[in-house]
Protein backbone atom coordinates (compact mmCIF):
# COMPACT_ATOMS: atom_id res chain seq x y z
CA UNK A 1 0.00 0.00 0.00
CA UNK A 2 1.07 3.53 -1.05
CA UNK A 3 1.57 5.88 1.75
CA UNK A 4 -1.16 8.23 3.07
CA UNK A 5 -0.38 12.13 3.73
CA UNK A 6 -2.79 14.85 5.21
CA UNK A 7 -1.95 18.09 4.09
CA UNK A 8 -4.28 21.24 5.69
CA UNK A 9 -4.95 24.09 3.65
CA UNK A 10 -4.38 22.23 0.54
CA UNK A 11 -7.25 23.95 -1.45
CA UNK A 12 -4.79 26.51 -2.73
CA UNK A 13 -1.49 27.93 -2.88
CA UNK A 14 1.28 25.93 -1.14
CA UNK A 15 -0.70 23.31 0.65
CA UNK A 16 -2.24 22.90 -2.81
CA UNK A 17 1.10 22.42 -4.88
CA UNK A 18 2.44 19.79 -2.00
CA UNK A 19 -0.48 17.71 -2.55
CA UNK A 20 -0.18 17.53 -6.14
CA UNK A 21 3.89 17.01 -5.81
CA UNK A 22 2.76 13.98 -3.19
CA UNK A 23 0.30 12.54 -5.35
CA UNK A 24 2.83 12.21 -8.28
CA UNK A 25 5.24 10.21 -5.96
CA UNK A 26 2.25 7.99 -5.55
CA UNK A 27 1.52 9.11 -2.01
CA UNK A 28 -2.32 8.96 -1.14
CA UNK A 29 -3.50 12.53 -0.40
CA UNK A 30 -6.07 13.45 2.09
CA UNK A 31 -6.97 17.31 1.68
CA UNK A 32 -8.30 19.19 5.33
CA UNK A 33 -9.65 22.68 4.61
CA UNK A 34 -12.31 24.86 5.05
CA UNK A 35 -12.99 25.17 1.39
CA UNK A 36 -15.17 23.31 0.42
CA UNK A 37 -15.45 23.76 -3.85
CA UNK A 38 -11.64 24.13 -4.24
CA UNK A 39 -10.51 21.54 -1.56
CA UNK A 40 -12.99 18.98 -3.36
CA UNK A 41 -12.02 20.15 -6.76
CA UNK A 42 -8.25 19.52 -5.80
CA UNK A 43 -8.97 16.01 -4.19
CA UNK A 44 -10.67 14.58 -7.41
CA UNK A 45 -7.81 16.41 -9.52
CA UNK A 46 -5.69 14.12 -7.25
CA UNK A 47 -8.00 11.41 -7.15
CA UNK A 48 -7.87 12.13 -3.10
CA UNK A 49 -9.75 12.69 -0.16
CA UNK A 50 -11.18 15.61 0.95
CA UNK A 51 -12.47 16.57 4.93
CA UNK A 52 -14.47 20.09 5.13
CA UNK A 53 -13.13 20.87 8.46
CA UNK A 54 -12.10 24.21 9.86
CA UNK A 55 -8.94 22.92 11.88
CA UNK A 56 -9.22 26.31 14.39
CA UNK A 57 -11.80 24.14 16.21
CA UNK A 58 -10.43 21.16 17.79
CA UNK A 59 -13.40 18.54 16.91
CA UNK A 60 -12.28 19.19 13.32
CA UNK A 61 -8.53 18.56 14.04
CA UNK A 62 -9.92 15.10 15.06
CA UNK A 63 -12.46 14.52 12.24
CA UNK A 64 -9.65 15.12 9.79
CA UNK A 65 -7.23 12.29 11.36
CA UNK A 66 -10.12 10.02 12.24
CA UNK A 67 -11.47 10.84 8.09
CA UNK A 68 -8.33 9.84 7.08
CA UNK A 69 -8.14 6.45 8.66
CA UNK A 70 -11.67 5.64 7.92
CA UNK A 71 -10.62 6.17 3.96
CA UNK A 72 -7.26 4.72 4.24
CA UNK A 73 -6.96 2.94 7.52
CA UNK A 74 -3.39 4.04 8.12
CA UNK A 75 -1.30 7.57 7.80
CA UNK A 76 2.46 8.24 7.13
CA UNK A 77 2.70 12.50 6.59
CA UNK A 78 1.05 14.99 7.79
CA UNK A 79 1.60 18.85 6.68
CA UNK A 80 0.85 21.04 8.79
CA UNK A 81 0.16 24.28 6.28
CA UNK A 82 -3.42 25.43 6.67
CA UNK A 83 -2.99 29.43 7.90
CA UNK A 84 -3.87 33.05 7.15
CA UNK A 85 -2.22 36.64 7.31
CA UNK A 86 -3.60 39.49 9.24
CA UNK A 87 -2.02 43.10 9.13
CA UNK A 88 -2.75 45.33 11.49
CA UNK A 89 -0.71 47.33 14.39
CA UNK A 90 -0.65 46.06 17.64
CA UNK A 91 -2.94 48.85 18.98
CA UNK A 92 -5.57 48.23 16.35
CA UNK A 93 -4.70 44.05 16.63
CA UNK A 94 -7.84 42.38 17.14
CA UNK A 95 -8.08 40.05 19.90
CA UNK A 96 -9.99 37.50 18.51
CA UNK A 97 -8.18 37.30 15.37
CA UNK A 98 -5.16 36.93 17.18
CA UNK A 99 -6.89 33.71 19.08
CA UNK A 100 -7.90 32.47 15.83
CA UNK A 101 -4.27 32.42 13.64
CA UNK A 102 -2.85 30.99 17.15
CA UNK A 103 -5.51 28.12 17.54
CA UNK A 104 -5.11 27.38 13.32
CA UNK A 105 -1.23 27.90 12.74
CA UNK A 106 0.39 26.34 16.35
CA UNK A 107 -3.15 24.80 18.19
CA UNK A 108 -3.79 22.44 14.96
CA UNK A 109 -0.24 21.10 14.09
CA UNK A 110 -0.29 20.08 17.70
CA UNK A 111 -3.68 18.63 17.51
CA UNK A 112 -3.56 17.08 14.43
CA UNK A 113 -0.07 15.56 15.78
CA UNK A 114 -1.82 14.14 18.99
CA UNK A 115 -4.27 13.24 17.23
CA UNK A 116 -2.49 11.47 14.46
CA UNK A 117 0.53 10.08 16.56
CA UNK A 118 -0.11 6.59 17.38
CA UNK A 119 -0.52 6.23 13.53
CA UNK A 120 2.55 8.12 12.14
CA UNK A 121 4.67 5.66 14.82
CA UNK A 122 2.69 2.73 13.48
CA UNK A 123 3.74 4.06 9.72
CA UNK A 124 7.47 3.03 10.79
CA UNK A 125 8.78 6.31 9.06
CA UNK A 126 6.65 9.03 9.77
CA UNK A 127 7.23 12.54 8.71
CA UNK A 128 5.31 15.75 9.76
CA UNK A 129 6.98 18.79 8.47
CA UNK A 130 4.81 22.13 9.25
CA UNK A 131 5.22 25.02 6.54
CA UNK A 132 6.92 28.38 9.22
CA UNK A 133 7.39 31.20 7.24
CA UNK A 134 10.33 33.47 7.26
CA UNK A 135 8.45 34.94 9.73
CA UNK A 136 9.50 31.83 12.16
CA UNK A 137 13.00 32.93 12.03
CA UNK A 138 12.40 37.02 11.96
CA UNK A 139 9.45 39.22 12.90
CA UNK A 140 8.26 42.21 10.81
CA UNK A 141 5.72 45.23 11.89
CA UNK A 142 1.96 44.53 11.78
CA UNK A 143 2.07 41.03 12.09
CA UNK A 144 2.26 40.26 15.83
CA UNK A 145 0.01 37.15 15.49
CA UNK A 146 1.69 35.44 12.61
CA UNK A 147 4.97 36.03 14.00
CA UNK A 148 4.10 34.54 17.14
CA UNK A 149 2.23 31.57 15.41
CA UNK A 150 5.01 30.85 13.36
CA UNK A 151 7.91 31.07 16.16
CA UNK A 152 6.39 28.84 18.32
CA UNK A 153 5.95 26.13 15.59
CA UNK A 154 10.19 25.86 15.76
CA UNK A 155 9.40 25.14 19.39
CA UNK A 156 7.08 22.23 18.49
CA UNK A 157 9.18 20.78 15.92
CA UNK A 158 11.82 20.34 18.13
CA UNK A 159 10.17 18.15 20.83
CA UNK A 160 8.24 16.49 18.10
CA UNK A 161 11.60 15.30 16.70
CA UNK A 162 12.71 14.19 20.06
CA UNK A 163 9.81 12.48 21.15
CA UNK A 164 9.43 10.70 17.53
CA UNK A 165 12.95 9.56 16.45
CA UNK A 166 13.29 6.55 18.51
CA UNK A 167 9.97 5.74 15.81
CA UNK A 168 11.83 6.64 13.22
CA UNK A 169 9.60 9.68 12.68
CA UNK A 170 11.01 13.04 11.34
CA UNK A 171 9.39 16.83 11.96
CA UNK A 172 11.05 19.77 10.51
CA UNK A 173 9.75 22.72 9.62
CA UNK A 174 10.30 24.56 6.53
CA UNK A 175 10.64 28.45 6.24
CA UNK A 176 9.70 30.14 3.35
CA UNK A 177 10.30 34.04 2.26
CA UNK A 178 7.11 35.42 0.11
CA UNK A 179 5.76 32.87 -2.03
CA UNK A 180 3.26 33.50 -5.19
CA UNK A 181 -0.23 32.54 -3.03
CA UNK A 182 -3.70 33.97 -2.83
CA UNK A 183 -2.28 34.42 0.22
CA UNK A 184 0.38 36.82 -0.78
CA UNK A 185 -1.78 39.01 -3.27
CA UNK A 186 -3.93 39.79 0.13
CA UNK A 187 -0.84 41.18 1.67
CA UNK A 188 -0.04 43.18 -1.03
CA UNK A 189 -3.39 44.93 -0.86
CA UNK A 190 -3.09 45.04 2.85
CA UNK A 191 0.15 46.32 2.96
CA UNK A 192 -0.23 49.41 0.89
CA UNK A 193 -3.23 50.08 2.84
CA UNK A 194 -1.17 49.70 6.23
CA UNK A 195 1.61 51.94 4.90
CA UNK A 196 0.00 53.92 2.56
CA UNK A 197 2.08 52.89 -0.61
CA UNK A 198 0.82 52.05 -4.16
CA UNK A 199 0.37 47.84 -4.42
CA UNK A 200 3.37 47.95 -7.11
CA UNK A 201 5.75 49.46 -4.45
CA UNK A 202 4.54 46.33 -2.23
CA UNK A 203 6.17 43.57 -3.82
CA UNK A 204 10.00 45.61 -4.51
CA UNK A 205 9.91 47.62 -1.23
CA UNK A 206 8.60 45.20 1.41
CA UNK A 207 8.41 41.85 -0.27
CA UNK A 208 11.80 41.46 -1.62
CA UNK A 209 13.48 44.01 0.49
CA UNK A 210 15.99 41.57 2.11
CA UNK A 211 16.03 39.02 0.33
CA UNK A 212 19.28 38.60 -2.05
CA UNK A 213 17.66 36.82 -5.00
CA UNK A 214 15.23 39.90 -6.06
CA UNK A 215 12.19 37.01 -6.88
CA UNK A 216 9.01 35.81 -5.43
CA UNK A 217 9.01 31.96 -4.83
CA UNK A 218 6.29 29.81 -6.25
CA UNK A 219 4.37 27.16 -4.30
CA UNK A 220 6.29 24.09 -6.25
CA UNK A 221 9.93 25.74 -5.02
CA UNK A 222 8.41 24.79 -1.50
CA UNK A 223 6.47 21.41 -2.29
CA UNK A 224 9.76 20.06 -3.78
CA UNK A 225 11.40 20.58 -0.25
CA UNK A 226 8.23 18.79 1.12
CA UNK A 227 8.71 15.61 -1.15
CA UNK A 228 12.19 15.64 -0.45
CA UNK A 229 11.98 15.76 4.25
CA UNK A 230 8.73 13.19 3.09
CA UNK A 231 11.41 11.06 1.19
CA UNK A 232 13.37 8.12 2.89
CA UNK A 233 16.67 10.10 1.87
CA UNK A 234 15.66 12.34 4.32
CA UNK A 235 15.93 9.72 7.85
CA UNK A 236 18.32 11.97 9.53
CA UNK A 237 16.51 15.11 8.90
CA UNK A 238 14.93 15.67 11.95
CA UNK A 239 14.10 18.90 13.99
CA UNK A 240 15.49 21.20 11.83
CA UNK A 241 14.18 24.73 10.54
CA UNK A 242 14.89 24.75 6.95
CA UNK A 243 14.67 28.49 5.50
CA UNK A 244 14.16 28.85 1.51
CA UNK A 245 14.35 32.68 1.74
CA UNK A 246 16.88 33.74 -0.70
CA UNK A 247 19.36 34.51 2.14
CA UNK A 248 16.66 37.53 3.89
CA UNK A 249 17.61 35.71 7.12
CA UNK A 250 21.44 35.94 6.31
CA UNK A 251 21.29 39.61 7.26
N1 LIG B 1 2.45 32.76 0.59
C1 LIG B 1 3.53 33.07 1.27
O1 LIG B 1 4.28 34.00 0.94
C2 LIG B 1 3.94 32.27 2.47
C3 LIG B 1 5.24 32.41 2.95
C4 LIG B 1 5.62 31.68 4.06
C5 LIG B 1 4.73 30.82 4.66
N2 LIG B 1 3.46 30.72 4.18
C6 LIG B 1 2.56 29.80 4.86
O2 LIG B 1 2.11 28.81 3.97
C7 LIG B 1 0.84 28.35 4.35
C8 LIG B 1 -0.10 28.38 3.16
O3 LIG B 1 -0.19 29.70 2.69
P1 LIG B 1 -0.65 30.06 1.20
O4 LIG B 1 0.12 31.25 0.82
O5 LIG B 1 -0.64 28.85 0.36
O6 LIG B 1 -2.15 30.56 1.52
P2 LIG B 1 -3.53 30.36 0.73
O7 LIG B 1 -4.42 31.43 1.27
O8 LIG B 1 -3.31 30.27 -0.73
O9 LIG B 1 -4.03 28.94 1.25
C9 LIG B 1 -4.35 28.73 2.59
C10 LIG B 1 -5.36 27.61 2.69
O10 LIG B 1 -5.67 27.41 4.08
C11 LIG B 1 -7.07 27.24 4.19
N3 LIG B 1 -7.53 27.63 5.52
C12 LIG B 1 -7.58 28.88 6.03
N4 LIG B 1 -8.13 28.86 7.25
C13 LIG B 1 -8.43 27.56 7.50
C14 LIG B 1 -9.05 26.91 8.60
N5 LIG B 1 -9.47 27.58 9.67
N6 LIG B 1 -9.20 25.58 8.54
C15 LIG B 1 -8.80 24.89 7.44
N7 LIG B 1 -8.22 25.46 6.38
C16 LIG B 1 -8.05 26.78 6.41
C17 LIG B 1 -7.66 28.14 3.11
O11 LIG B 1 -9.00 27.79 2.79
C18 LIG B 1 -6.68 27.92 1.97
O12 LIG B 1 -7.07 26.85 1.15
C19 LIG B 1 0.38 29.24 5.51
O13 LIG B 1 0.62 28.60 6.74
C20 LIG B 1 1.29 30.44 5.37
O14 LIG B 1 1.49 31.09 6.59
C21 LIG B 1 3.04 31.40 3.09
Amino acid sequence: MSRVALVTGAASGIGRACAKKLAQLDIKVVIADLDPDKGKAVAAELNGSFVSADLSKREDCQKAVTEAIARYGQLDILINNAGFQHINPIPDFPEDTWKKMIALMLTAPFLLTKYAWSYLIKSGHGRIVNIGSVHSLTASPFKVGYVTAKHGLVGFTKVVALEGGEHGLTCNTICPAYVRTPLVEKQIADQARTRGIPPEEVEEKVLLQKTAIKKLLEPEDVANYVAFLCSQEAWAITGSVQAIDMAWTAH
